[in-house]
């Protein structure tokens, strides 16, 4: 009698893994949805993030603050001066490498020469898109 109670309940035990089992292996299948239409977007967000996390790391913040000019224009009105635009990600990325001046004065930024070209591009991707602007 008391063996049969314990075959019970290993079998139950059994049982309820095995539902468990199986309910997690159906969750990546759940998650990962239609790949073509989800990966654009997540990838253009990803690229705005690492960005930010380059600006953040960088000297920017010795002349950019978010909203208020500092020795440089802030990076919130940079972006509203210019559409998100490939041609103006190509053209600020080469600023922020090269620096320059007369755009908005005649305080010069400094190069960065040490960038690479596509860091300096998610730089200005993350800068062109604090107006709320998407590339287009
Ligand atoms: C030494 C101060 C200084 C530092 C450091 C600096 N900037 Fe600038 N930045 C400026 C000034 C001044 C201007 C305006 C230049 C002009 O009028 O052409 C400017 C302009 C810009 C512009 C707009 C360029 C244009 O032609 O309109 C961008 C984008 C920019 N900076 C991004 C950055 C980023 C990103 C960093 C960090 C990697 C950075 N800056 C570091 C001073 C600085």
């Amino acid at each position: 009698m008391k063996n049969k109670v314990s075959l019970i309940l290993v079998v139950l035990l059994a049982l309820t893994l095995m539902y468990c089992g199986s309910k997690k292996s159906e969750t990546p299948a759940e998650d990962y949805g239609t790949p073509d239409e989800s990966a654009a977007p997540v990838q253009a967000v990803d690229v705005i993030a690492q960005g930010e996390a380059l600006v953040k790391a960088s000297d920017c913040k010795t002349c950019h603050h978010l909203t208020n000019k500092l020795i440089g224009p802030s990076h919130t009105d940079i972006a509203k001066k210019y559409e998100f635009t490939a041609a103006n990600v190509t053209y600020l990325a080469q600023k922020i490498v090269e620096g320059g001046t007369g755009v908005w004065g005649e305080i010069p930024m400094s190069p960065h020469a040490d960038l690479s070209q596509i860091d300096a591009e998610k730089m200005a991707r993350y800068v062109l898109s604090l107006d709320g602007e998407k590339e287009h």
